[in-house]
């Protein structure tokens, strides 16, 4: 079982990062979460570890990032790049505090309405945060898909397989650690180069592996 498999290998090695709640758990803040994943979006995980620290700090809540000015959210954003993810932060933190009570909306319908949300952050927040099955689909892992089943059209064209076979491995329950097992498989171990298939817990059920030339898949962008 795929996803018995990988959630097996998660709570004995998944990455102690900030943001996260211990494995199995159900405590993730959704207001951490949310921004985290927001940060994470074009931005690596060692730069955001930091920065992540310093804005939970000084804004401790999505009432306390609301009431941010808009000035001052944008000098500490110096050096994450893509300003408009802070501008949409600041428009998404008071329509959460105006529109929700302070509530992030808990479903993944829900969250898309919000300012700067869009399909993965909705279904990232959604399966973290609230435990919901989503779908949740960045570009490690979209790596370790199109090789788990040796999807073998180029990207973009192999998008729609991919998530369709996303959806067929993605579990009901643990959907949050699942997602972020995920990426700790793609980042770690399903590599871009040399990847570490004896170390894989996959190994076993993955057509790449078997294929042996997991490396090629998914193939390179066309021009
Ligand atoms: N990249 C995007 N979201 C992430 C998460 N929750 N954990 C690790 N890497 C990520």
């Amino acid at each position: 079982m795929i996803a018995a498999d990988l959630l097996a290998w998660y709570d004995r090695h998944a990455r102690v990062l900030p943001w996260r709640a211990p494995p199995g758990s159900n405590a993730a803040d959704p207001y951490a979460v949310w921004l985290s994943e927001v940060m994470l979006q074009q931005t690596s995980v060692a730069t955001v570890r930091p920065r992540f620290a310093e804005f939970l700090e000084r804004w401790p809540s999505v009432e306390a990032l609301a009431a941010a000015a808009d000035a001052d959210l944008m000098a500490a954003w110096a050096g994450l790049g893509y300003y408009a993810r802070a501008r949409n932060l600041l428009a998404c933190a008071r329509a959460v505090v105006r529109e929700h009570g302070g509530r992030f909306p808990d479903t993944e319908a829900g969250l898309r309405t919000l300012p700067g949300v869009g399909d993965y952050t909705a279904a990232a927040v959604a399966a973290i945060a609230f435990g919901r099955r989503a779908v949740v689909v960045d570009a490690n892992v979209e790596r370790v898909v199109a090789r788990l089943f040796a999807i073998a059209q180029p990207l973009p064209a192999a998008r729609p397989p991919i998530r369709a076979a996303a959806e067929t491995i993605t579990p009901e329950a643990r959907a949050g650690d699942f997602a972020q097992a995920m990426m700790d498989l793609g980042s770690g171990v399903c590599t871009p180069r040399a990847p570490k298939c004896l170390l894989c817990p996959l190994r076993g059920d993955c057509a790449g592996f078997a294929s042996g030339t997991p490396e090629t898949f998914p193939a390179p962008k066309t021009k």
